[in-house]
């Protein structure tokens, strides 16, 4: 899930251990995945698969999340998913304002709230398009972190309606999908448009 408004984050958490390493200029130029508004195609299809449980958290795996986080703070995003990398397995990480950077390996949504709130977001794999989307108020998720601990969280707010943008990213669903007709139209002409201009 993309930022709606463009604060910079104050730190990145692991900006300063990735630098050190050079792990941060192996993957600076990595690339987010976008949708096209063209069928079929190799972007469209990673974003549209749904991805694989991890099962087993190894050591690729943790840095394949170090680096999304890295890869999210870069893009000012709140959220990223392992699709939008072209990695399709079940993990996602957040950065909600406020909150700490997450990590979520094979999340399940164990249960939502009744109340239905309607918020603007955006999405990195969508970028410069921005739509109100009604979701669940409050939700609880189970999942394993990067260190392979199983946890449960309670979230409301901002942090929630990351959490549920990410896992339908897992499910390869696209916020724009859960917008009506008449606001998906408009969605795809936006991009058309920016595919004009180039
Ligand atoms: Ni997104």
């Amino acid at each position: 899930m993309k930022k709606i408004l463009s604060i910079p984050h104050p730190f990145s958490l692991y900006g300063p251990f990735l630098h050190n390493t050079g792990f941060f200029r192996y993957h600076l130029n990595m690339e987010i995945i976008r949708l096209e508004n063209k069928e079929n195609s190799e972007n469209n299809r990673v974003l549209r698969q749904k991805a694989k449980p991890v099962k087993n958290i190894s050591g690729e795996i943790r840095e394949r999340a170090r680096e999304m986080l890295d890869i999210m703070h870069r893009d000012r995003g709140v959220g990223l998913a392992g699709p939008q990398v072209g990695l399709l397995k079940r993990i996602f990480v957040t950065h909600a304002e406020g909150d700490q950077p997450r990590v979520f390996i094979d999340p399940s949504i164990i249960w939502t709230s009744q109340d239905q709130v309607s918020y603007e977001e955006g999405c990195l794999s969508v970028p410069g398009v921005w739509a109100h989307v009604t979701r669940p108020g409050k939700i609880k998720v189970q999942a394993w972190n990067e260190k392979g601990r199983a946890f449960t969280l309670e979230a409301s707010g901002l942090l929630a309606r990351i959490i549920l943008h990410e896992y339908d990213h897992l499910e390869g669903i696209l916020f724009i999908d859960r917008l009506d007709s008449a606001g998906r139209e408009k969605v795809l002409s936006k991009l058309e448009k920016q595919k004009k201009a180039g």
